[in-house]
This record gives C-alpha cells, structure tokens and sequence, in this order.
C-alpha cells in the first residue's frame, strides 16, 4: 500500500493501553469541540485499531479505527484521531493514520472511510494527502449543526491474502 512518508523522530506507536486513557481523554477534550466520554476509550482498549504515539515517553496522539461488516464485506472506519495541540505539524498525525490503515488491511478490508467537519481543513488535508476522496455530505452530523464530509479510500489487497 503507498501512503505519504511518515518521519518523525523518536515518535514510537504502540497499542493503547489502561494507562494512556487519561492523556487519551486530555488530548480529545483539546482537539474537539464536542470530545468523546472517557468510557468511550475504554471500550476499544485491547483492538488492534486503538494505538498511540509517544514521543519522549508521553502520549502525543492517537488513532481508534475499526472494520465492521457491510452488507458481508468488512469496510474500515477511521473513528478518532487526534494529536496534543503542541505536537502537530510534527507527522504525528501522518503516521497514526499510516499505522491505522495497516491495520484495517490486516483485518481484510477493502476500503476505508472516516467523517470529518466541513471546516476542519488540517484534517481535509490530511485525509486527501492519503488517498482519501469526499463521498457525501451529511447534513446536521455534528451535535452544533455542522455537516460531516464523508471521505473514503479504496485499499489494496493484504498481501497475506495472496
Ligand atoms: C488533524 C490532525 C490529527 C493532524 O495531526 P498532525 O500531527 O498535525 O499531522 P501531520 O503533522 O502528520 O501533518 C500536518 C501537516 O504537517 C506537515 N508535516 C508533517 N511532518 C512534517 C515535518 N516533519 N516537518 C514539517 N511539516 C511536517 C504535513 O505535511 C501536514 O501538512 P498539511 O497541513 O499541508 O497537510 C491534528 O491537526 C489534530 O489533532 N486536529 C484536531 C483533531 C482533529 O481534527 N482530528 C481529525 C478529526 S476527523
């Protein structure tokens, strides 16, 4: 799969685990207006789409993506993503994403999309950067009013299918 180069140094992603939950719950009450519940995290702990990004040993980002059945055939879902305001810029961000969608082809998924706000252009950007095309929009998605673009990429085949 090509994605964009993803090179920050000394940036280390793993799985989340119990311990990052706070600094997990610190960075979204940051990053959105309306963050997920604390509870929300906890329940994709253990998945293999829930990862951080520690640079200098503190949690400075992460992603939660999963893969559900549509009509039989499993579709990724970019769910959550964001980096500690004081660590964007940095490819923080890139390479969570990277990481996600290596996993979601993992899992066997063929495609992958995500809902972003219609004025969130350093995440538009981001998503476009990886391959990522605008499907729809969504009228009223968020609970302020705002519509959702809905952004969507094709994903090769895992190459332990072949
Ligand atoms: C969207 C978000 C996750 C991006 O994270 P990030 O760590 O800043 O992303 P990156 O650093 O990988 O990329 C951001 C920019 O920095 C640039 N960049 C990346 N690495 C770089 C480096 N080493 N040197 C200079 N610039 C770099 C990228 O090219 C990119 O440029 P662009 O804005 O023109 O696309 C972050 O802005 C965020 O948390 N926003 C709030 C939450 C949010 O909106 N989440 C998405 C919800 S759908």
């Amino acid at each position: 799969m090509t994605l964009p180069a993803t090179d920050c140094d000394g940036l280390e992603l793993r799985r989340a685990e119990r311990a990052d939950l706070l600094a997990v719950f610190r960075i979204e009450s940051a990053s959105f207006p309306q963050p997920w519940p604390y509870d929300a995290f906890e329940r994709f702990l253990g998945t293999p789409g829930f990862l951080v990004a520690e640079l200098d040993r503190q949690v400075v980002g992460y992603v939660i993506a999963d893969v559900v059945r549509n009509h039989g055939s499993p579709v990724g879902h970019v769910k959550d993503l964001a980096v500690h305001p004081d660590r964007r810029g940095l490819g923080v961000g890139s390479s969570l994403l990277s990481a996600a969608l290596s996993a979601i082809v993992t899992s066997g998924a063929r495609s992958v999309r995500l809902e972003v706000r219609e004025s969130n252009a350093p995440a538009r950007r981001l998503y476009r950067r990886f391959g990522f095309d605008p499907l729809r929009r969504v009228s009223d998605y968020y609970d302020d009013g705002e519509d959702a673009l809905v952004m969507v990429r094709e994903l090769p085949a895992d190459a332990g299918d072949r």
